[in-house]
């Protein structure tokens, strides 16, 4: 039995002449979609396996689809010939691009054998001599086919062999995903033993000693294990007793490392190679003199045996010296080991002569956490999903710890600078100084894409949908940081079939009732303009912005507001109960007139100017033909009927307008509390939302107005009748309406789908604003409306707002935050009826 080890991050390529049995091992030994074959994609370009005329497009085919299954990771099998060596130097060339090891794997079975396997098919209609051809080019030697680049090569040379074969799949020597933690990562130590024995202690490790004192172990008594993210050495005063501590530590089982460049440069000055004496190594190696040969010795192997990176935890954890881009995790080749080691430099070096890096921490969008060191950093800040641990412990900074999965970080001071940095301790040099942490890329939101959220699975955009939001996000809206949310839009009730209405709360409460809601909350609608308010207990860096996140006032004015707010908010006491030092609110803003000022006169004050003109004039003349005894009679009626129209509809949108000036006459009526420190609150029911928001107004009742509500019982019919007459009573005095809402906020139906969140019931003179004056003429037609993609639009915008809070307030980086907010934003442009 032949053992054959394939790496599982690989490609593997069969090498045989026709008939020596490839295609019948792949399937043996591999899936039906690892292994791609040649003739089959001459199939599918030519619905003929052997038309070799195809070959060319067949082959490009096979290397998409290869390439493709590399890029994301699968283990990947080519069923071909391969005979020559450009055949095979293209596959090793896909390999490599996608780093992944490439494996051969050569089936020779004499030449008798694979004709006379060819003369029992029916399938291969050409000649014998093929085969002599080709047994000719099969490659004997297993030197030359690792001189191409294959990583393993396997040579079969007999039916028997072949027919014996086990193969067994390695996983790489990085995957360690099986590793759980939970952990330790330390930052580079290079060589501060003494800083490093208080930060174990500090981190709760049990330091074990020698019989002479020296520390050969440490351990955790919940059993968390230590991860030395590399260059433990150089610069520092005992480089050797780092290097006993970590050695003692990763046999033990109590730690596990990978190396750094100056672990790298150390081997090779032990192993004798020519090495410049620089950055510290000359003190390491001036302290090993000091220790035995056979301690050197170890430590030499010890440091060779590290793997360049690893990932941990399922793959939700990666450490690698350097750092590692996305593209690289869990793969293996020279450049994935250069950049764990080195990082991505772009070749220049900057005026202390130290190498120019790129950002590749910037341009990070992995779900992995990345943690590395190598570039000491004056503080721990996260980019993306990346923490650097280097805060120059040698140079006089500090030692620094995260624990895993809590993220919690953990400092010690530097006893004294034990080594001047050739540069100050600052901020890392920056290779794109406009590029940080904060800086989106157009990636992360163009094109077609789609988002998770925890709500409902994945919301898609489409490109025109993207491109329509990136208008008004680049040109309109506030800078995306100060965005960390955008309100979703609202269904209507379906249409009333009640004489005289088109909406009325019948059908809220069948609706909700029917979704298995059995208490709702009636809120008065008030009409202004939605608006989102993020206040700050200090008053600093809020914002208060409209639906489509642009600012409702200028910055002073802005200033001024939030402060009136915050310091409501203070003296409600909501800050503190809620713990936290600020909030995102849901609210309106009133009056409509401040933001929609340009809509009201342009439009409404001009159809409402004109028909009251219009129709006076004409009732007038009319007035006069009736008196000379014309029969006008119905159309007096009608035209009466319609100044009045007219004149319901202006005293529609006049309630609604009234002057401010500065925030004066500007009033805000919060409804919702979306989310603050401790989290998001769509799981609080709205009678908590709505009596901290009641005790949040009555310390200002100036600015802010409180939101009139009323909770129907749905089982009540009595009760169902009071929220009706409410309704009544509301829209009776021109009133916009109410929306009405689950009383137990996020709800889902008997079949977990989320129930709508709340559905606007519209009064009869209000929608005149929106259907025309005379619309009540009309009902029979505008009845016939369809809700079906406006009630889809609200959900998907409402699962994307609420996982845009979430994220918001988990300190997620920015991309992913405005990831979701901008999907509402593009969710908007949906060509649905803008009077629903
Ligand atoms: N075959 C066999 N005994 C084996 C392997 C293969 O009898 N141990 C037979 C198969 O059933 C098939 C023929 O030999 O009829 C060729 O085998 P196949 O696996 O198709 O060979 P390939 O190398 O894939 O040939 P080609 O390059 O023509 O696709
Ligand atoms: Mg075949």
């Amino acid at each position: 039995m032949t053992t054959i080890r394939l790496p599982m991050m690989g490609l593997v390529v069969l090498i045989g002449t026709t008939g020596s049995g490839k295609s019948t091992f792949a399937a043996t030994h591999f899936g039906p979609f690892e292994t791609v074959s040649s003739d089959y994609c001459r199939g599918l370009v030519a619905d003929d396996v052997n038309d070799q005329s195809a070959s060319t497009a067949a082959f490009d085919l096979l290397h998409h689809i290869v390439g493709v299954r590399l890029a994301r990771g699968r283990f990947t099998v080519v069923d071909a010939t391969n005979l020559t060596r450009s055949a095979r130097a293209s596959l090793i060339a896909l390999a490599k691009e996608h780093d992944v090891l490439p494996s051969a794997l050569v089936l020779d079975v004499p030449t008798q054998v694979a004709i006379q396997r060819h003369q029992a098919r029916t399938d291969r209609p050409f000649g014998v001599d093929v085969i002599r051809r080709q047994r000719a080019q099969v490659p004997r030697g297993v030197g030359a086919l690792r001189k191409e680049g294959f990583r393993n090569v396997y040579l079969l040379d007999s039916e028997q062999e072949i027919a014996d074969v086990e193969i067994v799949r390695t996983p790489l020597l990085n995957d360690r995903r099986d590793l759980h933690g939970p952990f330790d990562a330390i930052g580079d130590v290079h060589g501060c033993l003494s800083e490093l024995l208080t930060l174990l202690d500090r981190l709760g490790y049990r330091i074990i000693r020698d019989d002479v004192g020296r520390a050969v172990d440490a351990e955790h008594p919940d059993g968390r294990t230590a991860i030395f993210l590399g260059d433990l050495v150089d610069r520092g005063p005992d480089s050797p007793g780092v290097l006993r501590l970590a050695m003692g530590m990763t046999r033990a089982g109590h730690a596990i490392a990978i190396p750094g460049n100056h672990e790298q440069k150390l081997i090779r000055a032990l192993d004798g190679t020519n090495v410049s004496l620089r950055h510290g190594l000359e003190l390491t190696l001036s302290q090993l003199a000091r220790e035995s040969e056979e301690f050197r010795d170890d430590a030499r192997e010890w440091c060779r045996e590290l793997v360049a990176h690893l990932v941990l935890d399922d793959g939700n954890l990666v450490v690698a010296h350097a750092g590692l881009k996305e593209a690289y995790h869990g793969r293996a080749s020279g450049r994935v080991r250069a950049f764990s080691l080195y990082g991505d430099t772009t070749g220049e070096s900057d005026e202390y002569g130290l190498p120019v890096r790129l950002p590749w921490a910037e341009d990070y969008r992995g779900r992995a956490v990345v943690l590395y060191g190598h570039t000491p950093t004056p503080t721990l800040d996260w980019v993306n999903n990346t923490l650097c641990l280097d805060t120059g412990c040698v140079f006089g900074g500090h030692l620094s710890a995260l624990r895993y999965p809590e993220r919690e970080t953990v400092q010690v001071p530097a006893e004294r600078v034990w080594y001047e940095p050739v540069k100050p301790l600052a901020p890392a040099p920056e290779a794109s100084p406009a590029r940080r942490d904060g800086q989106l890329d157009l990636e992360d939101v163009l094109g077609a894409h789609s988002i998770e959220t925890s709500t409902i699975p994945r919301v898609s955009v489409r490109p025109e949908q993207a491109a329509g939001a990136l208008e008004v996000m680049s040109r309109f809206a506030l800078p995306p940081g100060k965005l960390a949310y955008l309100p979703p839009t609202m269904s209507p009730v379906p249409a009333s079939t009640r004489e005289g209405f088109l909406e009325h709360p019948d059908q809220a409460w069948s609706a909700y009732a029917a979704a298995g809601v059995r208490e709702v909350v009636c809120q008065e609608k008030h009409m202004g303009s939605r608006a989102v308010v993020h206040v700050r207990r200090d008053g600093e860096e809020g914002a208060a912005y409209t639906r489509t996140g642009r600012a409702f006032f200028d910055e002073p004015t802005t200033a001024a507001f939030l402060d009136r707010l915050a310091a409501a908010v203070t003296a409600a006491g909501v800050f503190d109960e809620l713990e936290t030092d600020w909030l995102i609110l849901d609210a309106e803003l009133l009056p409509w007139s401040l933001k929609a000022v340009g809509l009201l006169q342009e439009q409404f004050a001009a159809v409402g100017a004109a028909a009251r003109a219009g129709l006076a004039a004409a009732g007038g003349a009319l007035d006069l033909a009736a008196a000379r005894g014309l029969d006008v009679a119905r159309l007096r009626e009608s035209t009466a009927r319609r100044a009045e129209d007219a004149a319901a509809f202006s005293a529609a949108y006049r309630r609604y307008v009234w002057p401010v000036s500065g925030l004066d006459g500007v009033q805000l009526a919060p409804f919702q509390i979306l989310a603050g420190a401790g989290g998001t609150y769509e799981e609080r029911p709205h009678a908590w939302h709505l009596a901290l928001i009641d005790r949040i107004v009555a310390a200002d009742p100036g600015v802010l107005r409180p939101t009139r509500r009323l909770f129907v019982d749905l089982d009540d019919e009595a009760s169902r009748a009071a929220g009706t007459q409410w309704w009544l009573d509301l829209v009776g005095d021109g009133g916009e309406g109410m929306v009405v809402k689950p009383a137990a906020n996020l709800s889902w139906d008997a079949k977990r789908r989320l129930v709508q969140p709340g559905m606007k019931v519209r009064g009869p003179d209000y929608l005149r604003l929106v259907y025309g004056p005379e619309y009540l003429s009309h009902l029979d037609r505008l009845r016939d409306r369809n809700l079906t993609h406006k009630r889809s639009l609200a959900t998907r915008e409402y699962a994307l707002g609420l996982e845009s809070l979430r994220r918001f307030v988990a300190g997620e980086p920015l991309w992913r935050i405005h990831e979701a907010v901008f999907a509402v934003l593009a969710l908007e442009s949906e060509p649905v009826d803008p009077r629903l």
